[in-house]
Parts: structure tokens; sequence; C-alpha cells
């Protein structure tokens, strides 16, 4: 792949293997790597932080409207801050991960991120950007669109692999989330008509991640 600009958008359900694979393919092209998912875990975290219902439509706007969010997107060492504080690890517990559904479905909160993600994306000459909604609404004309599924199964042994929950317990908690991220209102998960579709159940990251680069050297081709 060239050294021209390149966005690349990575969408579908938890546990797909999306962030690694996001992670390994913007390290090799040398980009940037944008996790949407941890700018609603940062709000939905500033939510509970205040004591607001995160089902309180009102209460999540204002605090979402005076927060401060500093995203850094090095593929290496991704980081999120509120208001000068990190909270990368907190982030990933599991009062956010119950809450952040809620969150996400509201409107506003979806219109205040997706403006912030539009700027970063512009500000990086080349990204990977994964979410639910990147191909279909933050970035409808990236270069190469990626939805990346897998069996609910492997979904729920890879989550709990990571943070050592019961594996039953993630793998109902996996299919209430889907469900809320699917069936919202706003900017559902949805799968982008143009997305190329990889099943990761039975491959492995370096496959996935080789096979994302040789159709990206195709697309984008050298310069
Ligand atoms: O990818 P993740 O599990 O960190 O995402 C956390 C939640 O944020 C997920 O339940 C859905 C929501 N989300 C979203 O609605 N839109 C995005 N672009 C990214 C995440």
């Amino acid at each position: 792949v060239g050294s021209g600009r390149c966005v690349v958008a990575v969408d579908g359900p938890s546990g797909s293997g999306k962030s690694t694979v996001s992670r390994r393919l913007a390290a090799a092209l040398d980009a940037s790597y944008l996790d949407t998912g941890a700018m609603y875990r940062a709000v939905t975290w500033a939510v509970l932080q205040s004591g607001v219902d995160p089902h309180d439509a009102d209460a999540v706007i204002k605090v979402a409207g005076d927060i401060e969010l500093a995203v850094g997107t090095d593929p290496q060492a991704p980081h999120i801050q509120v208001n000068g504080t990190p909270v990368d690890r907190s982030i990933r517990g599991p009062e956010v991960t119950g809450a952040v559904s809620a969150v996400a479905a509201v409107p506003w909160v979806r219109q205040l991120l997706v403006a912030e993600q539009r700027k970063l994306i512009a500000a990086a000459p080349r990204v990977v950007v994964e979410g639910r909604d990147i191909g279909t609404v933050v970035a409808p004309d990236a270069d190469l669109k990626v939805y990346l599924t897998a069996s609910a199964d492997a979904r729920a042994r890879r989550r709990s692999a990571e943070t050592l929950a019961d594996v039953a317990a993630t793998a109902a908690d996996l299919h209430r989330r889907d469900k809320l991220d699917s069936t919202r209102a706003a900017d559902p998960l949805q799968q982008a008509d143009d997305a190329v579709v990889l099943d990761t159940t039975e491959l492995g990251i370096d496959e996935v991640v080789s096979r994302l680069l040789a159709l990206l050297d195709w697309r984008v081709g050298r310069d």
C-alpha cells in the first residue's frame, strides 16, 4: 500500500476480533488507530461517575456536552482521557460495559461523538477506525470497509478470555448488547453494502490481517 491518504473502516459486533485486527492493521500500515467504542465508553464512565442514570437521556446529554475527551490514536498505545483523567482501564470494567449501550443509543451523544470522530479522521493522513457505524455513518467514503463477524460461541470465548468472566455470563451479556446495538433507532450496528465481510470464527488474526492488506494493496494500490 502506498503512502497516500487512506481510511479503513472496521465494523462488527463485540468479540468479532475488531480491536486486535484494527490495531494490527494500523501498525502494518503505519497508520493511526481510532477506537470509537472507547469514546462511547468514556462518556458512559463520566455519566456513571456523576451519578446520572444512563437511561435518563437528558441528564446523559448534559454530562456528554460538559466533558472534554482527549483521544490518543497510536495503535501501539491507544489511550483516552476524560477531563484530563486517563480512563483506559475503568472503561473496560463491567459497570461501563453494562451501561454503554444505553448511552450509545442517545442520538445527540452519537452526533457529538461522530463529529469528533470525523475531526480525528481528517487530522490523520491514514487511519484505521473501528466501531459499529463507521462504514455506514462516520466514514462512508472509506477506502476499504470491513465487516467482521464470528459465531456467538467464538465471540463469547474470546471476550471471556480477555475479561476472565464466565463464558456463559459473557455470552448472555454479548447477546444483550448486540441486540441493543443492532436494534436502536440511531445508527445501529449495520453492514455497509460495500463492506468486505470476513468471518473470523476459523480464521486466525494473521490470516485476517494479511487478507485485508492484500485487499488494500489491490484497491488503493502502490504509489
Ligand atoms: O466496541 P466496544 O465494545 O468497545 O463498544 C462499546 C459500545 O459502544 C458498544 O456496545 C456499542 C457502542 N458503539 C457504538 O454504538 N458505535 C460505535 N461506533 C462504537 C461503539
